[in-house]
């Protein structure tokens, strides 16, 4: 038996791998959130509603800047933590910087003293794109060590992995961080661009349109993030590792809308703003290491993707 502890599990990302991890065989799960209200509340109850009550299923609610309540309320024994929860999203990070140090930093430093505590070897980090910031130089390695965060809450993902290295190297705990690039799908957090317009477009509200439309992302479909943290999950050979896991294809912000258009048959109407502080021009992910050690390969592209987001949409609309 396999039991693992999802932190962030009733967010967008951690109730898609619950998902999976719950169809494996001879597997528990416990998942550890606390339903922070950056988005509804309800929303997030609904994402893991499928496992309440199921045997294999555990939630805790807690707060993961709370040490006590953690050595409290995880009682059992875990073969792994997959470490999601954290303040989230670029922009309201400059508002409440601490609150972000606080979660991000201080609440895996907490995740990784428990694992040191309870002899948890595997140790799972979402880390972010976001911590290659304005570095030119893609599509981005993780080998390039010119990092340049422009934004709180990309401070803090550097921060937390440095910390995962210390561990990883003090203690017996293995530590994969997973750089996330633009991760979008059914269920996608509200504050995130294809949502966001996609229910802007559904209220015939107009659609903020920061700068003139040529920033890029890298989007990766939920499903294929899933395959790289299960992989990750199941990865044995090093002791530190920074992998990112990206789509390796981008496209531009204009681009995105006219997809977002197509799919909905709707027309939107742009309300054009300046460029937003702390956002970066571009994100674009060389995914050969992912690839090498996780056999990662997405296979979802963002036409297909967004397709699926938009059925999501309808059906809970
Ligand atoms: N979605 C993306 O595009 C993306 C990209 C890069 C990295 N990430 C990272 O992936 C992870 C998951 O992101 P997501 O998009 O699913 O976000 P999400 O907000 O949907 O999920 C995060 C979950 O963590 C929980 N949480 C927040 N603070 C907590 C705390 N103090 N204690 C316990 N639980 C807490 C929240 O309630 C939420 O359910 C995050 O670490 C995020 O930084 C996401």
């Amino acid at each position: 038996m396999k039991h693992y502890l999802v932190t962030g599990g009733a967010g967008f990302i951690g109730s898609h791998l619950i998902d999976y991890l719950s169809l494996q065989p001879n597997t528990q799960i416990t998942c550890l959130d606390n339903f922070d209200p950056f988005y509804s509340i309800e929303t997030k109850k609904a994402n893991i509603k499928t496992h309440l009550n199921k045997n294999y299923f555990k939630l805790v609610e807690a707060d993961i800047c709370d040490y006590t309540a953690l050595s409290e309320l995880l009682t059992d024994r875990y073969d792994a933590i997959i470490h999601l929860a954290a303040k989230a999203g670029v922009r309201p990070s400059l508002d409440r910087p601490r609150e972000y140090y606080a979660t991000n930093v201080g609440g895996t430093q907490n995740l990784l003293e428990f694992a040191k505590q309870r002899h948890i070897r595997q140790f799972v980090f979402a880390s972010s794109s976001s911590v290659y910031g304005t570095n030119p130089n893609v599509p981005w390695s993780e080998e390039d060590t010119n990092f340049a965060p422009i934004s709180p809450y990309a401070s803090t993902k550097v921060s937390a992995e440095m910390l995962g290295h210390v561990y990883a190297h003090l203690y017996d705990i293995r530590f994969i961080a997973l750089r996330f690039f633009t991760v979008y799908g059914p269920r996608q957090r509200p504050d995130l661009a294809i949502h966001k317009f996609t229910r802007l477009l559904f209220d015939s509200q107009p659609i903020p349109f920061y700068g003139n439309g040529t920033t890029r992302r890298d989007y990766t479909f939920v499903a294929d993030i899933v395959q790289g943290i299960w992989a990750a999950i199941n990865y044995r050979k090093s002791k530190f590792e920074l992998i990112n896991l990206g789509n390796n294809q981008t496209i531009a912000l204009a681009d995105l809308v006219r997809t977002i258009e197509r799919t909905t048959n709707r027309t939107a109407k742009l309300q054009y703003l300046p460029e937003q502080p702390g956002d970066v021009p571009q994100t674009y992910a060389n995914i050969n290491k992912a690839k090498n050690l996780l056999g990662y390969q997405p296979t979802t592209n963002i036409e297909t993707g967004i397709e699926r987001f938009v059925e999501w949409f309808e059906k809970i609309s």
